[in-house]
């Protein structure tokens, strides 16, 4: 998948921005997933899933970390995500659906922290890109 200037102006920006808050962020991402999709929770039994709790914040900030990396490196994501791709596919083999669900949660989060930065085409921007991570987190299932 590759990217438009526009949309990899996008996307660099508004990571940017995010990148000195993963914490807070990560964790309300990981919130709202864990509310409107509790399904998802069954990955997190050994989780403390309360809000504020260290470990939201703690894993938030992986997840959130580890797309901030993700976006300086927009021409070459396979190889950046490789390491992960292998932890999700052969170690934690999380259902690929939960991804779409993950991917929604954090663009809500972006949208709400960040609505002047927000507007349709940054937005499809944001999504185009959480959407290439998913598939190469996804890419090794077999
Ligand atoms: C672990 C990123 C999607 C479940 C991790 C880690 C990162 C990460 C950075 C920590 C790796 C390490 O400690 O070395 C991401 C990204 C995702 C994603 C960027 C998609 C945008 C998901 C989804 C689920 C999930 C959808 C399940 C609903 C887990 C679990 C762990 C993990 C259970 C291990 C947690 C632990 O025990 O510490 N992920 N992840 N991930 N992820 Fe994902």
């Amino acid at each position: 998948m590759t990217f438009s200037d526009a949309e990899k102006a996008a996307i660099v920006s508004i990571l940017g921005k995010v990148s000195g808050n993963v914490n807070a962020l990560g964790a309300e991402a990981l919130e709202r997933l864990f509310l409107s999709f509790p399904q998802t929770k069954t990955y997190f039994k050994h989780f403390d899933l309360k809000h504020g709790s260290s470990d939201l914040q703690n894993h938030g900030a992986k997840v959130l970390g580890a797309i901030v990396e993700a976006s300086k490196h927009l021409d070459n994501l396979e190889e950046s995500l490789s390491k992960l791709s292998d932890l999700h596919a052969y170690n934690l083999r999380v259902d690929p659906g939960n991804f779409k669900m993950l991917s929604h949660c954090i663009l809500v989060t972006l949208a709400s922290h960040l609505p002047a930065d927000f507007d349709a085409s940054a937005q499809a921007a944001l999504d185009k890109f959480l959407a290439a991570v998913s598939h190469h987190l996804i890419s090794k299932y077999r």
